[in-house]
């Protein structure tokens, strides 16, 4: 029995000393022939270059990409890392070979909503099919526009006489047509009960696991068992009262099929809704806020989109008419205000991939399992593709921009999915915004 003790402890002692190699082991990769990695560096054991990329954000890109060229590796979020910065090498990953990458939420993100999320889906063909489905909902935004058009004006109405706070306000709006484009029409309620929920989930999002009563992560936990609990609620009710058809993304999902015709379990239905109306309304509420700001700051551009709404108001015949899909497609300045705004503002800066085997870029080496980060920023604020690439102006785009250089709602087969929503609801709420908000 002793020599078994002793064995076992020999055993820990190898398996610890192992464990803890992991995360050199990206480093002493065997190298092969005609292919190198790119250059970079891997930072700090475990922690690698993770809290340099937090604190110097768009910069850590920028510096990378002028020491090391257009790609460069590196260890952030707890993986061996590939960044990509030219618009070549986002075409090659995620336009041309999306089959050899698979999409991925950070790790924190993964951990809080889940990972069994359709956009994560390994096999290209699946993930393909899934998204031609989910894409019949946006044939009907135009359905949307009176209740986005209510939330708008009354959320700018609470705003009489008192200060707010725009990224706030902007993240409750985003999140009550999140809610809308997944969940269909809810009750006021579950929609608050929702809201709060996922709120503490966020604010969780990437703090350290202490789960004692108080901290961020204990509040996120609790707000995960919440929403998970409203969704399955959702669920049931429609489970319940199948004679209904519904045209929004849950009954899409709950009618989805894989290819052995099993449809979605519950937990792959509740992940799949919380890591939606968290790329529905993370993005969104930065994006308005970023709108927001640059109006602020720029009387002529406030005058100038001003100007587009009012003569929008004018040709109604009747004060108040709602806006009509026709209005929208009308709303040409507005239109570049939004496109430069998310140029510079750059809310989703990169797209994250995993390798699914070793792959040949340029005479580098992609390997296998590491993790890809196809950054938009660069090709964003690059002076060969605009020019003063710091300074907003939306006239630039009276010309379309060199292909594949602009991308903020990604590209390929993994494109936006609700970029059509997006744009709608910023054009909704900037309407409202200069026309009477005061
Ligand atoms: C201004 C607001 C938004 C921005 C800037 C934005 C940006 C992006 C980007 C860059 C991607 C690609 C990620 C990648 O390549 O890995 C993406 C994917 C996605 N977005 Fe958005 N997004 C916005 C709003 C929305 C809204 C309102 C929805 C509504 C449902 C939405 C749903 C999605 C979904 C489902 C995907 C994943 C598609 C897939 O993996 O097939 N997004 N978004």
């Amino acid at each position: 029995m002793k020599h078994e003790g002793i064995e076992t402890k020999l055993l820990c002692h190898w398996s610890l000393t192992l464990l803890s190699m992991l995360p050199f082991l990206p480093f002493c990769l065997p190298s092969r022939p005609g292919l190198r990695l790119p250059l970079g560096s891997m930072g700090w054991p475990f922690f690698g270059e993770t809290f340099a990329l937090r604190s110097q954000q768009q910069k850590f890109y920028m510096i990378r990409q002028r020491t090391y060229g257009e790609l460069f590796k590196t260890h952030v979020f707890g993986y061996p890392s590939i960044v990509t910065t030219s618009p070549e090498a986002a075409k090659f990953v995620l336009v041309e070979h999306p089959h050899l990458f698979r999409r991925r939420g950070l790790p924190f993100v993964e951990d809080a909503l889940g990972y069994r999320f359709f956009g994560y889906i390994e096999n290209h063909r699946l993930h393909m099919k899934l998204r031609k489905q989910l894409q019949v909902p946006l044939f009907h935004l135009h359905k949307l526009i009176p209740q986005l058009e209510a939330w708008a004006i009354s959320l700018m109405r609470s705003w009489e006489g008192r200060t707010v706070n725009a990224l706030q306000e902007a993240k409750l709006y985003a999140f009550n047509v999140a809610t809308l484009f997944v969940l269909g029409q809810q009750s006021e309620n579950d929609r608050k009960e929702l809201t709060k929920a996922c709120e503490c989930i966020i604010k969780g999002l990437g703090c350290w696991r202490l789960y004692f009563p108080g901290t961020n992560y204990f509040k996120a936990c609790q707000g995960r068992y919440k929403a998970c609990e409203l969704v399955d609620k959702i669920v049931n009710r429609r489970r319940q009262s199948r004679t209904t058809q519904h045209v929004d993304i849950l009954g899409i999902l709950m009618d989805a099929e894989d290819d052995d015709k099993i449809p979605m379990s519950n937990r792959e239905l509740r992940e799949n809704v919380l890591t939606l109306l968290f790329a529905a309304h993370d993005a969104m509420g930065a994006a308005l806020t970023w709108t927001l700001k640059n109006l602020r700051e720029n009387a002529s551009l406030l005058d100038e989109l001003t100007d587009e709404h009012d003569k929008i108001v004018q040709r109604k015949q009747v004060p108040d008419q709602p806006l009509t899909w026709a209005d929208i497609k009308d709303m040409l300045i507005t239109q570049r205000v939004i496109k430069e705004t998310l140029r510079i503002a750059n809310v989703v800066d990169f797209s994250y991939r995993e390798a699914l085997e070793d792959i040949a870029y340029n005479g580098y080496l992609i390997p296998k399992g590491w993790r890809v980060m196809v950054v938009h920023t660069t090709f964003h604020l690059d002076a060969q593709n605009y020019p003063s690439p710091n300074k907003f102006d939306h006239n630039r785009f009276e010309v379309a921009p060199k292909p594949f250089t602009y991308t903020p709602f990604g590209n390929g087969a993994h494109v936006c999915l609700g970029r059509e929503l997006a744009q709608l609801e910023m054009f909704i709420f900037l309407h409202h915004f200069t026309t009477k908000y005061r």
